[in-house]
This record gives structure tokens, C-alpha cells and sequence, in this order.
């Protein structure tokens, strides 16, 4: 492979969650590369509108992630449309119920594995058969607390942790396949999903105190990393974890 150049205009890129925050401001940065979309999500109207606004190259398709015969038909789909898949950015999530573990409801652990850790696993095994070309790229999203936990943040640490072991054996698995597959931790980047914390003096100042950079994140900048490790500039980069939290991980 040539290790210099990227041609991002001839690759087609999947992006679950690609229509909010993270996953949108990365799929505007590969957009503005030439990159085909797909964008799945659950959310219809909100995909509906983001893919039609973007433009042309940008396709949004219905897709809860936490369910496994959701995920095999859309991909079953997507390789109708596409004769290969060369990026893959495991975006969806959710923020989770916040108690401690003996009181932990079932179903909001099930739901919170369902959807952020399994989400993964699933679009990864019926994507990475797609993935042909031998110069493919997976970023799964993690977090701060894929390293570290905080109190009653049990499932959310949990799931998240749990990508970091993911992408770390899917990354032996398909190295020497031409697939490379990593995971990101970002610190407190402000999207819709942390948008009622942003509403909060007490919770801005709390975590602004324990960010050395001194303020939250945003999302292109998380972009730009997710971007970067699906470039040719990190073709020797497979199995690693890069927190992007302004220093948070570093105290
Ligand atoms: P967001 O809420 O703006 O976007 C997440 C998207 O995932 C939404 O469009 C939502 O509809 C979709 N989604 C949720 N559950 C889904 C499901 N079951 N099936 C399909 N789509 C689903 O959130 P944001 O902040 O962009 O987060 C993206 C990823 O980054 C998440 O995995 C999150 O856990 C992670 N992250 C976010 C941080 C932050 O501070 N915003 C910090 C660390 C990690």
C-alpha cells in the first residue's frame, strides 16, 4: 500500500450513529473527502433529514444496532449497493442510568451491553466480510471510561471497557487481512447526548476542573482522530486505544 497518499474519494465508509455528534461530524469531514456514506441509525426522521442535507454520496438506512438480525439484513443490503465496505466507525450509543450496582435495574444493563458493546460486535461480524480490498479500517467508539469508571456508571463502564477488548481481538483476528481495527476514548465532547450536562453550572465546572485543557471537546475534533486512523498515514497502527479527552486520563 502506499503509505503517503489517501484517496478517501474511493472509499465508501459505514457510520453507525453517523447523523448526530461524533459519528455526523465525522461523516461531514469524510463527505468533504469524496467518501461514499451510509449512515445507519435509529433515529428515522433526524437520518432522513442529515443524509438528504449532506448530499448525494450520503445514504441513510434504519438500523437499531442492538439487534444482531437488524444488522445482517443491512449489511446484506448495503453489499447489494456497494462492492466493498473500507471504513467502518461504530458510533451508536447511548448515555446510561447512573446508580449504583446493587441497585442497578436488569434491563437498563441489558439495554446499555445491548446497545453500546454488542452494537459493536454485531455491525463489525457482518461488515468486516464486506471489507475485501485489504486496506480497511475499523474505529470503535470508547470513552474515558473504557480506562477508568466513575461511581454508579457500572453498565456505561462496562460496555466500554468491553470495546477496548473487542477491537483489541478483532485487530489479531484480521491484521494480517489487510483490516485494521481501533478504538478512541474521548473525554467530555459536547453532542446532544451530553447536552443536559452542558445545562448544569455545577457539572461544566466539575468537569472542566479535571480536564487539564480546561474545557469540554468537540466533535470534529474527534473527527479528526477517527479520520486519521482510517488514513494511510496509520497504516501501522491496529489494536491500539487514543484517548482524546484534553488530558483527563493523564492526572
Ligand atoms: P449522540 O447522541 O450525538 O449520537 C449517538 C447516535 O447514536 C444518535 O444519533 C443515536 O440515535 C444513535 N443510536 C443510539 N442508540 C442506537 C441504536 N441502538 N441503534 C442505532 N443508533 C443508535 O452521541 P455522541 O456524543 O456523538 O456519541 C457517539 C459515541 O461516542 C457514543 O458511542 C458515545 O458513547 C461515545 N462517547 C461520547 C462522549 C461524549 O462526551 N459525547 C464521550 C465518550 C464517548
Amino acid at each position: 500500500m502506499n503509505n503517503t497518499e489517501n484517496n478517501f474519494a474511493e472509499r465508501t465508509a459505514v457510520i453507525t450513529g453517523g447523523i448526530s455528534g461524533i459519528g455526523k461530524a465525522t461523516a461531514e469531514l469524510l463527505y468533504s473527502m469524496g467518501t461514499q456514506l451510509v449512515l445507519l441509525d435509529f433515529n428515522n426522521e433526524l437520518g432522513n433529514r442529515v443524509a438528504e442535507e449532506m448530499g448525494d454520496r450520503a445514504t441513510f438506512m434504519s438500523l437499531d444496532v442492538a439487534d444482531p438480525q437488524a444488522v445482517a439484513d443491512v449489511f446484506a443490503a448495503i453489499a447489494e449497493r456497494h462492492s466493498s465496505i473500507d471504513i467502518l466507525v461504530n458510533c451508536a450509543g447511548i448515555s446510561t442510568t447512573q446508580r449504583p450496582v446493587a441497585d442497578y435495574p436488569i434491563e437498563d444493563w441489558q439495554r446499555a451491553i445491548n446497545i453500546n458493546l454488542s452494537g459493536s460486535f454485531y455491525a463489525m461480524k457482518y461488515a468486516i466480510p464486506l471489507m475485501s480490498n485489504g486496506d480497511a479500517a475499523i474505529v470503535n467508539l470508547s470513552s474515558i471510561m473504557g480506562q477508568v469508571a466513575n461511581p454508579n456508571g457500572a453498565a456505561y463502564a462496562a460496555g466500554k471497557h468491553g470495546v477496548i477488548g473487542l477491537t483489541k481481538a478483532a485487530a489479531q483476528d484480521y491484521g494480517r487481512k489487510g483490516i485494521r481495527v481501533n478504538a478512541i476514548g474521548p473525554g467530555v465532547i459536547e453532542t446532544p447526548m451530553t447536552q443536559a450536562a452542558m445545562q448544569d453550572e455545577a457539572v461544566i465546572a466539575a468537569m472542566n476542573g479535571a480536564t487539564p485543557i480546561g474545557r469540554f471537546g468537540q466533535a470534529d475534533e474527534v473527527a479528526q482522530l477517527i479520520v486519521f486512523l482510517c488514513s494511510a498515514q496509520a497504516s501501522f497502527i491496529t489494536g491500539a486505544y487514543y484517548p482524546i479527552d484534553g488530558g483527563f486520563l493523564s492526572q
